[in-house]
């Protein structure tokens, strides 16, 4: 799809959208189209109630002394209430409505709205972005064209009385849709596309994007004493990889110590040996989930060209029962020293992660860690598809990432990790086993473990995405499948608190 910003006029489009605030005066755009239209619009308000509210829809078809096909009136709500994230919403909202019409070509009059402090391109750049981001499709594979009823909008001009202002608001923005998009592509390959090499090769582009990109290789993992993650690999006919990320944006005066985000990479979860039932086995292609957000951020960062210092690292395996494949019992030895028991094959995450993790403490002395993993089933029965799961070491990092989740609509609850959980992971004949001992709050266990591969001193919080990865239903601002998750919170997360000014 593509998004254009032109000044405003009265194109003969498929769809002309105006908007409205709640019970408010027209705007210029709809004054002008009411009296093209000979008063219709006005009366079709009147006959529909429409009254302005957030995310009202009023269609006008075959508008009569107007060209286009349908006039689309567009509640903004309350004026003093229309933020940049409303107007994002809305402009998804919208994409949603034109996407289900089948409409082709649309025009969006963003009119400044009385009451609100954002300015006519703020709203057009911002709705843009909304747009944009529920306008996404994974169609690679579709080799058919589609039906018409089912086309595709091809174009959304935004009209705007100040349309290269608009542009360059939405320049950044559009730089953090480009990071989105990035990470649902690749949590939307299937898994004989997308394995552990693969993915460490789309990562390798972002060199495009002025980010420095290390491959480590097998060899390199096994001298630096990776055994936990490489336990995990060695059942798959693919080789594993663990892929290291900086983006270096920070002004020289600045300090230069950077912030870290840490993926799990698991690019199909069969179980491995402890092996996963088959209904519904297909979703464990997305189980990089955490390292698609990781490389997509990444993307963002350096495309807004953000102020900061910043490394990705992703951990990538395949987790397959085979003849080489780890067994339950199996004691490996992770990158840290630390012995672990690996009771049950399905609980590998947290083992790619614990090298991961510790790598990249131990590497980089970063001034946080986050790390995001689609890593446990239990945080989906605890918080299902509305939150991701917060655990953290620091009160601070925790407020920053609620607030961010808040600003975004990526929203995450905090859960406790507190020193009694610990004990459950505690084994007899190694450091400690990589399942609790069946006494429920598997998430926290889970983070628990994770834990164990973190020094006190470092600021470190864990995402569990597991129930947020994927959406079977579309959402304001996004399609269904892969969401993207953990973007534009992190990103926010980074501008908010992180960014040298
Ligand atoms: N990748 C799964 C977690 C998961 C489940 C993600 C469903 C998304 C949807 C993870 O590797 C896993 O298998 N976890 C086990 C842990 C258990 C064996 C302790 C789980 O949650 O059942
Ligand atoms: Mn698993
Ligand atoms: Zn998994």
């Amino acid at each position: 799809m593509d998004i254009t910003f032109a000044k405003l006029s009265h194109p003969s489009v498929g769809g002309l959208i105006t908007l409205a605030a709640e019970n408010a005066g027209l705007t210029v755009t709809a004054v002008q189209l009411d009296r093209k239209m000979r008063g219709a619009l006005k009366r079709a308000m009147e006959a529909e109630k429409f009254t302005g509210k957030n995310g009202q829809l009023l269609v006008i078809l075959a508008p009569a002394g107007l060209r286009a096909d349908r006039v689309i009136l567009v509640g903004v709500g309350k004026g003093k209430a229309f933020d940049s994230g409303t107007a994002e919403r809305l402009g998804g909202h919208v994409l949603g409505k034109l996407k289900s019409l089948g409409m082709r070509h649309a025009a969006l009059a963003a009119d400044p709205i009385s009451g609100s402090a954002l300015e006519a391109s703020d709203i057009a750049a911002h709705m843009a972005y909304g747009a944009s981001l529920r306008g996404y499709q994974f169609d690679r594979y579709k080799t058919k064209r589609p039906k018409a009823s089912t086309a595709r909008l091809r174009k959304l001009t935004i009209m705007t009385s100040n349309p290269s202002k608009a542009r360059s608001t939405y320049k950044p923005l559009a730089g953090i849709a480009n990071g989105v998009f990035l990470t649902r592509n690749l949590v939307s390959e299937p898994a004989n596309i997308l394995f552990p090499a693969e993915l460490a090769d789309r990562a390798k582009a972002l060199h495009d994007d002025k980010i420095k990109v290390e491959v480590l290789m097998p060899t390199k993992m096994r001298e630096l004493g990776m055994g936990a993650l490489l336990g995990v690999a060695q059942g798959s006919a693919h080789e594993p990889r663990m892929v290291v990320m900086q983006w270096q944006g920070a002004p020289s005066h600045a300090d230069q110590t950077p912030i870290a985000f840490v993926g799990k990479g698991v690019t199909f979860d069969t179980g491995g040996i402890s092996i996963k039932p088959s209904a519904g086995m297909e979703d464990m292609k997305w189980d990089m989930g955490g390292s698609g957000v990781v490389i997509g951020l990444m993307r963002a960062l350096a495309q807004r060209k953000a102020r900061t210092n910043a490394v990705g690292v992703v951990g990538l395996v395949e987790n397959m029962p085979s003849g080489t494949a780890q067994r339950p019992g199996d004691i490996v030895t992770s990158m840290s020293g630390q012995t672990i028991e690996v009771l049950n094959t399905d609980a590998e995450g947290r083992l790619v992660l614990a090298d991961a993790l510790w790598y990249t403490q131990d590497r980089f002395k970063p001034r946080f860690m986050v790390d995001l993993a689609t890593l446990t089933g239990a945080i989906i029965v605890s918080l299902g598809n509305k939150r991701a799961g917060l655990f953290c070491n620091d009160e601070g990092l925790t407020q920053q990432l609620m607030a961010a989740g808040e600003m975004v609509g990526e929203k995450l609850w905090p859960m406790p990790i507190d020193d009694t959980y610990d004990a459950d992971i505690d084994c007899d004949i190694a450091d400690m086993k990589n399942i609790g001992s069946g006494r429920g709050a598997g998430s926290v266990t889970a983070a628990k473990f994770l834990q164990r591969f973190v020094n006190n001193r470092t600021p470190w919080a864990h995402l569990d995405i597991a129930g947020v990865t994927w959406s079977k239903k579309e959402q304001m601002l996004v399609p269904k499948g892969g969401t993207g998750f953990g973007v534009r919170l992190l990103d926010r997360l980074v501008a908010e608190n992180y960014e040298t000014q």
